[in-house]
This record gives C-alpha cells, sequence and structure tokens, in this order.
C-alpha cells in the first residue's frame, strides 16, 4: 500500500484530435507529473523543414537535408505557466507548429526513420527522473515499452474532427470543417501504415473512448485505475 502515486512513465497513444494533449495535460497538473507532448517534436522538425526549404514545391521531402539538418537543431520543452512549450533554440515555436501548414507535413515527416530515432532519443533523455506523462503514437510501443501505465485513446471521427475545428477557430485560424476532417483522417491512415513504429495499441493498454465523457470523467477514469494498479491508500483530491 502507498500514500502517493509513483514516480511512474504514463505513455499516451492514440488516434488524432483525440484529446489526449488536453487529457495528459490535466493529468500531469492534477498528479504532478511532467508533461512533454511528443507530437510537437514531429511538428517541429517539420516546421524547420519548411522553413529551410527542405520541402520542395510539389510538397515532396528533401530527406536527406531533413536528416543532415538534425544535429544543428535545437528543440526542447521549456515549463511555462501549467504547460510544456516547445522551443528551437530561443524561440517559442507552439504557436507555428499548430497550424495547418504543418499539420499537412508532418505525417511524412514522422515516418522518417532517422527523424523517429533522433525524437526518440531526445524523448528519452528528456524524461530522465521519470514521473512523465507522454502522448503520441508510439509512446507505449516504442518510446518507452516498460511504461508502468499505457492507455490507448479513441473517440468517434466526427467529434474529432469537431474539436480540432474548434481549437484552431479559437486560435484565430480560419478552418474549414471537411479539410480538417479529411487531414485527421490522411494522418490516421498515414500514421497507422507507416513502416517504422506505425501507431498500434500497445497490448498491455487501457482504452479510453472519450466520445461521450468529460474531462472530469476522464480524470475519474484514470485515478481508479492509478489506484488500483499501485494500492493507493490516499488518492489525490481532484481539482476539477
Ligand atoms: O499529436 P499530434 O497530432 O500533434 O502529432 C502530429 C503528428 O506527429 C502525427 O500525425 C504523427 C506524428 N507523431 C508520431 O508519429 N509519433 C508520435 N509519438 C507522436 C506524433
Amino acid at each position: 500500500m502507498r500514500n502517493t502515486i509513483p514516480d511512474i512513465i504514463i505513455a499516451i497513444d492514440g488516434y488524432s484530435s483525440t484529446g489526449k494533449s488536453t487529457f495528459a495535460k490535466l493529468v500531469a497538473r492534477e498528479f504532478g507529473f511532467l508533461y512533454l507532448d511528443s507530437g510537437a517534436m514531429y511538428r517541429g522538425v517539420t516546421l524547420r523543414a519548411i522553413e529551410s526549404g527542405f520541402v520542395r514545391e510539389d510538397n515532396s521531402l528533401d530527406e536527406d537535408a531533413i536528416i543532415a539538418d538534425l544535429p544543428a537543431l535545437d528543440l526542447h520543452f521549456e515549463r511555462g505557466e501549467g504547460k510544456t512549450l516547445l522551443y528551437m533554440g530561443a524561440r517559442c515555436i507552439e504557436e507555428e507548429i499548430r497550424t495547418m501548414k504543418v499539420s499537412g507535413l508532418v505525417s511524412p515527416v514522422s515516418a522518417v526513420a532517422k527523424v523517429r530515432a533522433w525524437v526518440d532519443a531526445k524523448l528519452r533523455s528528456f524524461s530522465e527522473g521519470g514521473r512523465v506523462i507522454m502522448d503520441g503514437r508510439d509512446i507505449g510501443t516504442t518510446v518507452f515499452p516498460g511504461a508502468e501505465l499505457k492507455i490507448f485513446m479513441t473517440a468517434d471521427p466526427d467529434v474529432r474532427a469537431r474539436r480540432r475545428y474548434d481549437e484552431l477557430l479559437s486560435k484565430g485560424q480560419a478552418p474549414v470543417l471537411e479539410e480538417v476532417k479529411k487531414n485527421l483522417q490522411d494522418r490516421d491512415y498515414m500514421d497507422s501504415h507507416r513502416e517504422t513504429s506505425p501507431l498500434r495499441r500497445p497490448e498491455d493498454s487501457f482504452l479510453l473512448d472519450n466520445t461521450h465523457m468529460t474531462m472530469h470523467e476522464e480524470l475519474v477514469w484514470i485515478l481508479g485505475l492509478i489506484q488500483g494498479r499501485f494500492s493507493l491508500l490516499d488518492p489525490p483530491e481532484l481539482s476539477c
């Protein structure tokens, strides 16, 4: 029996826009974990490729140039108020990495095996010391196959498209719902069918379908899971 949640690694995987990062951020805040968004790293590599001219006019990638540039690429997270922000050198790139342009190119960039190896090594080094919650597509299968708690998230595709659409709208962008939905479908397909570390549900993961769940219900769900799994005597009170 324990009093507190141990310094475990929680791996969250799942399809695009299933609310992985919102959920992970909240869990991090409630239980005092470091939150790391692995998708942001792939988005950062993609932004760099666009800005450096490694994406050709027809949207094909100069993979050799992307790979050759990796050693000079400084992507790291800094803790902001209640969130973790991605930096490229001294520049915070949280906004730039969430545009439709980056979303349209990130799946092919993340399919490059050497990009994945580079991102994996960074993610592991950022996580030294544990007490980390990380979301992505291959966290429980490849980045941390030994993670103590693995969750696989899913939700109805229309609900997911609407959530991403609302999010883009709230950030001042002018999304088109059908385009957002198509981007999600395309990414889900590419992410599940690439050769290196495709999106798969880890066998030892717990399934969370949040189509009809509130954030509070999701938190109660994971708290129950943690409590049972680690025999917590005195589970933390939820603040929301
Ligand atoms: O979580 P996100 O939508 O910001 O991720 C952007 C893309 O990055 C996603 O379409 C696939 C890729 N990705 C990945 O291949 N592996 C991860 N662990 C995280 C993201």
